[in-house]
């Protein structure tokens, strides 16, 4: 199976790994078949800026690579921004990843929806 540099380089060297201090923003996304979990912890300013992300996954290389891309891609960012980001968004973003491994890159952008969904609910904005 062929991973791009980049995939290598998120899977061997994860960014934003652990769990962040405060976060107002929390999701879990589970895939049935293969088992593999992440969470996402969000903070999430006044303004809607996403100040802060991180990710705890169990799973293989792949789900590791884009869970470590979808916080980089999305730090920073306001979270209506961070909508626009999704499985094909960070698959790409990583160069491609092999055609059996693209449902790997679901679980983190799965993840960013909800937790941003489940904020926007909580907080009534539309
Ligand atoms: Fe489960 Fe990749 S094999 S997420």
């Amino acid at each position: 199976m062929n991973y791009t540099e980049k995939v290598m380089d998120h899977f061997l060297h994860p960014r934003n790994v652990g769990k962040i201090d405060n976060p107002n923003a929390v999701a879990e996304v589970g895939n049935a078949q293969c088992g593999d979990i992440i969470k996402l912890f969000l903070r999430i300013n006044p303004e809607g800026i996403i100040e802060d992300i991180s990710f705890e996954t169990f799973g293989c290389g792949a789900a590791i690579a884009t869970s470590s891309m979808t916080t980089e891609m999305v730090k920073g960012k306001h979270i209506d921004e961070a909508l626009l980001v999704t499985r094909d968004v960070v698959a790409e973003e990583l160069g491609g990843l092999p055609a059996s491994k693209m449902h790997c890159s679901n679980l983190a952008s799965e993840a960013l929806h909800k937790a941003i969904h489940e904020y926007k609910a909580k907080y009534n904005l539309h």
